[in-house]
């Protein structure tokens, strides 16, 4: 396993993200509330640059049998990642698809050494 040196901390802010190659694979490093995470930037759905998108909450329904109701409720800002190409939505910290259950965007381990964000391949 290859370490890589991604950037300074301060280079990636809260809700930032970098969109760098590594081994001819192209990898998002995400800044989450101060934790990093990482991802390849390539859709289960069309191989499309997921990582490139929009970061946003998302729509959930909740069905009143009783009442043959639904209502739909905006929530979770800011914890998803939504593709740019078709919006397939991942959970942004752990790369889970929310609307294809079983499906995941491939993951990097990301660690902290003297202000530098490195990334395992
Ligand atoms: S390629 Fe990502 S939603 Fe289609």
């Amino acid at each position: 396993m290859k370490e890589y040196n991604i950037a300074k901390e301060d280079e990636i802010g809260v809700g930032e993200r970098i969109v760098t190659e590594i081994e001819g694979r192209e990898i998002a490093v995400f800044n989450v509330d101060g934790e990093y995470v990482a991802y390849l930037n390539w859709c289960f759905h069309q191989a499309g640059p997921c990582c490139e998108g929009k970061v946003t909450g998302t729509t959930e329904a909740t069905w009143d049998s009783e009442n043959l109701t639904q209502t739909l409720t905006y929530t979770r800002e800011d914890e998803i990642l939504n593709c740019p190409w078709h919006g397939w939505e991942y959970d942004i910290q752990t790369g889970e698809c929310i609307s294809r259950s079983g499906v995941s965007l491939p993951s990097y381990p990301v660690r902290i050494e003297e202000g530098n964000i490195i990334l395992s391949l």
